[in-house]
């Protein structure tokens, strides 16, 4: 069978050992995190990830369910133990409570995470902590009802507050992100610490990426990761730094006393890739070995000639055992131009 692969990507360095985990890359780093979009679609409008005349995706080119549980089912073979939902906005996904259910059943999968904006979620808090979901990234880039409205561009501040509260007041592991945009919500960054003061979850700030659609170029990064460092530690002498665990993207700190945690992404500065342990496939089914890269493995058409679950098991070793180095050397070799980005909301983050 002819394997669609798309980007060409990076040589082998060697052969790993196929026989433990057949998914180590060819950096000798083992993959055991798979992040999943399970589609483009969103409720929200946010400007540094999508054009407000979004053109999504014709419900055919997304994977179907069926479609994505194999694919976790071979991926968990193959050694995937976390599996993190992503999109577009995942719970405007039909069915997607019954997927989550299956994704937590399938043999091998010991955690799944999701990440949602919060608008649609509230009402299935209480499913999701009986389903046992390992936590919940909830982005939200503002606690100010107007900035919410300008960032968002929809009047959807309530009911993503209401999530917030009731995942709260839930036991499931929270994690509040907001990428950090000078002006627009750069005035929230201690504000939004200040609520770790009395609840336990942890607020993490992201560097912006180019990933927006095309709906502005990124010349220079005015929020780096060392400047909501300085920030923080402006506001808070005292800020104690944590650490990062196991490849995690987040570096984390805490002000004493304070119930919760604050973090960092660095995700345009990548100063995580030397330990990632994460592939993604897209809404469209493309497998990413790389945030930054274009795309190596077009797994719905693979899927839909016929392949047998050893054909496709053999492309994602094959794939992982051409990854590239780092996010940096990813972009390198990939064809796009800073306002030429994919949305965010196809490619799950
Ligand atoms: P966990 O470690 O499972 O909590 O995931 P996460 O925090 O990385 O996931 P989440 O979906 O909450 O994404 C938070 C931010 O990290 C988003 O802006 C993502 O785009 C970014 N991010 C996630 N994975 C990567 C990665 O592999 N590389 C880079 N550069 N950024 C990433
Ligand atoms: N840069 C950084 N993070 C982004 N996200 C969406 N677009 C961008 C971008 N351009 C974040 C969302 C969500 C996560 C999956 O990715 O806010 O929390
Ligand atoms: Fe929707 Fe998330 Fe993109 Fe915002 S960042 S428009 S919530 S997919």
């Amino acid at each position: 069978m002819q394997i669609p692969v798309l980007q060409s990507s990076a040589s082998s360095i060697f052969s790993p050992n196929t026989t433990d985990n057949p998914l180590v890359d060819n950096y000798g780093r083992p993959i055991t995190y798979l992040r999943l979009a399970v589609t483009d679609r969103c409720n929200l409008r946010c400007a540094y990830c999508m054009p407000e005349n979004m053109r999504f995706l014709p419900t055919r080119e997304l994977l179907t369910d069926e479609e994505m549980i194999r694919l976790v089912e071979i991926s968990a073979a193959l050694g995937i133990r976390k599996v993190r939902i992503t999109g577009g906005e995942p719970f405007v996904r039909q069915g997607i409570m019954d997927l989550l259910w299956r994704m937590k059943e399938t043999r091998g999968i010991e955690e799944v995470h999701i990440t949602t904006n919060g608008v649609l979620t509230e009402k299935y808090v209480p499913e999701l902590q009986r389903m046992g979901i390992a936590s919940v990234n909830l982005s939200m880039d503002t606690f100010d009802a107007e900035r919410f409205f300008d960032l968002t561009r929809r009047n959807e501040f309530a009911s993503v507050y209401a999530t917030f509260e009731a995942l709260l007041a839930s036991e499931i592991p929270l994690s509040v992100n907001a990428v950090v945009m000078e002006g627009k919500n750069s005035q929230d960054i201690i504000a939004m610490c200040e609520k770790t003061r009395t609840k336990h979850f942890t607020m993490r700030f992201i560097e912006e990426m180019p990933f927006n659609g095309g709906t502005h170029e990124l010349p220079t990064l005015l929020w780096n990761h060392a400047k909501i460092l300085a920030a923080l530690e402006n506001a808070f002498p005292n800020l104690e730094r944590i650490g990062r665990s196991n490849h995690a993207t987040a570096e984390l700190y805490r002000v004493p006393g304070y119930a919760g945690q604050i973090g960092i992404i660095a995700g345009f500065s990548r100063t995580f890739c030397g330990a990632c342990n994460r592939i993604r496939i897209t809404a469209k089914g493309t497998l990413k070995t790389c945030l930054y890269d274009n795309g190596v493995l077009d797994l719905k058409t693979l899927l839909r000639s016929g392949a047998s679950n050893e054909e496709v098991s053999d492309a994602l070793v094959d794939a992982v055992q051409h990854r590239f180095r780092d996010g940096k050397e990813a972009e390198q070799h990939t064809q796009h131009t800073a306002n030429h980005f994919d949305s965010m909301s196809s490619i799950g983050g």
